[in-house]
C-alpha cells in the first residue's frame, strides 16, 4: 500500500509517498519562508495563493522521484487541520479531488498526529506506549500515547506555544522570521545563567504550560540591556534555558504520573539541540529513552502526513466526499 501525503497547513508545501513495505519512497518540500520574511510572520492569504501554485507540481515531482505512476498510489492523505483555513483548504481540495479522480480512498489527517508519529519514520522507532511532547509554532502539548489513534491530552499551553515564544522573543531581538532556529544559534555563544527568566507554572501542580509571560520578561531585559552582540547571545541563552527547563520539569512530572519509560519529542522546537540534550539526560537518569525525528521531519513535512494517512488506511478509515477542513481541531 502506498499513500501520498499532502501538507499545506501553514507556510510549507510538502508532499511525500509512504510505502507500507519499503518505507518512505520520496519527499519534497517548498518553503514559503522568503515570501513571508518581510512581514515578520506568515500572511495567510499569501500562503494560500502560493500553495495553489506549488502543490500540483510538487505532487508530480514526488511521484516521479519515487519512480511511480499515479495509478500506483493506493490512498491520498492530506492535513485537514489544525492550521490556517485557506492554506488547509488548498491541500484538502487537491487531495480529495485527486483521490476521487483516481478512485482511491482519501484520508483527512490531523497535523499534530502527523508530528507525533514522525519518529516512526526513523530506524529505531519507539514502541507503544510513550509520552509525547509536541512543541511547534502553534502547539505545546503533553500527550499519553497508548497506540495509533489512542491519545490522551495530559497538558497544554494556556497561551503561547513554545515555538511562538521563541519566534516572538527573536523578533524583539531584531532577528528575522522564523526566529526560533536563529535564537538557538545565537544562544550557542551566550551565558545561560546571565539573566533570570521565570520557569512559568512549574511551582504549582499540573501539566499545563504558559509561555506568554516569558516573552514579556524577555522584552523587559532587551529594553534595559540594549543589544550588543554579547548581550543578545546571553539573552538568547538564558531565554532558551528557561523554556528548556520548563519543558523538562513538565516532562519529568508527566513521566512520573504515567509511568511511561519512553519520551517522543516532535514538532519544530524538537529540532532544538539544547532541548534534545537535556531531555536525553532526564530519560537516562530514569532508565528510559528519548526519541525524535530527523531534523527535516521535526518541522512541517509531507512524510509525517503520508505515514499517518497510511495508518488510517490500515485501520479502514477514510474520508467521505465532503471537502472540509478544521482550522481548530483538538486531537
Ligand atoms: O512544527 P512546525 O514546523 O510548524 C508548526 O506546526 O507550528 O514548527 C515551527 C516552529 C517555529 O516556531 C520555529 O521557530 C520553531 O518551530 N523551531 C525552533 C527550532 N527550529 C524550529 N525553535 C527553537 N529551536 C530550534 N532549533
Ligand atoms: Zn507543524
Amino acid at each position: 500500500m502506498r499513500v501520498l501525503g499532502i501538507e499545506t497547513s501553514c507556510d510549507e508545501t510538502a508532499i511525500a509517498i509512504y510505502d507500507g513495505e519499503k518505507g518512505l519512497l520520496s519527499h519534497v518540500l517548498y518553503s514559503q519562508i522568503p515570501l513571508h520574511a518581510d512581514y515578520g510572520g506568515v500572511v495567510p492569504e499569501l500562503a494560500s495563493r502560493d500553495h495553489v501554485k506549488k502543490t500540483l507540481p510538487l505532487i508530480k515531482q514526488a511521484i516521479e522521484q519515487a519512480g511511480l505512476n499515479a495509478s500506483d498510489i493506493d490512498g491520498v492523505a492530506y492535513t485537514a487541520g489544525p492550521g490556517l483555513a485557506g492554506a488547509l483548504l488548498v491541500g484538502a481540495t487537491i487531495g480529495r479531488s485527486l483521490a476521487y479522480a483516481w478512485q482511491k480512498p482519501a484520508l483527512a489527517v490531523h497535523h499534530m498526529e502527523g508530528h507525533l508519529l514522525a519518529p516512526m519514520l526513523e530506524d529505531n522507532p519507539p514502541a507503544f506506549p510513550f509520552l509525547a511532547l509536541l512543541v511547534s509554532g502553534g502547539h505545546t502539548q503533553l500527550v499519553g500515547v497508548e497506540g495509533i489513534g489512542r491519545y490522551q491530552l495530559l497538558g497544554e499551553s494556556i497561551d503561547d506555544a513554545a515555538g511562538e515564544a521563541f519566534d516572538k522573543t527573536a523578533k524583539l531581538m531584531g532577528l528575522s522570521y522564523p526566529g526560533g532556529p536563529l535564537l538557538a544559534k545565537l544562544a550557542l555563544s551566550g551565558d545561560s545563567k546571565k539573566y533570570k527568566f521565570p520557569r512559568p507554572m512549574t511551582d504549582r501542580p499540573g501539566l499545563d504550560f504558559s509561555f506568554s509571560g516569558l516573552k514579556t520578561s524577555a522584552a523587559n531585559v532587551i529594553a534595559k540591556e540594549g543589544s550588543t552582540e554579547q548581550v543578545q547571545a546571553d539573552i538568547a541563552a538564558s531565554f532558551q534555558q528557561a523554556v528548556v527547563d520548563t519543558l523538562v520539569i513538565k516532562c519529568e512530572r508527566a513521566l512520573e504520573q504515567t509511568g511511561y519509560q519512553r519520551l517522543v519529542i516532535a514538532g519544530g522546537v524538537s529540532a532544538n539541540l539544547s532541548l534534545r540534550e537535556q531531555l536525553a539526560v532526564l530519560l537516562k537518569q530514569r532508565g528510559g529513552e528519548v526519541y525524535y525525528p530527523r531534523k527535516e521531519f521535526c518541522t512541517d513535512n509531507g512524510a509525517m502526513i503520508a505515514y499517518a494517512g497510511y495508518q488510517r488506511l490500515q485501520a479502514g478509515q477514510q474520508q467521505d466526499l465532503t471537502i472540509g477542513v478544521t482550522p481548530r481541531w483538538p486531537m
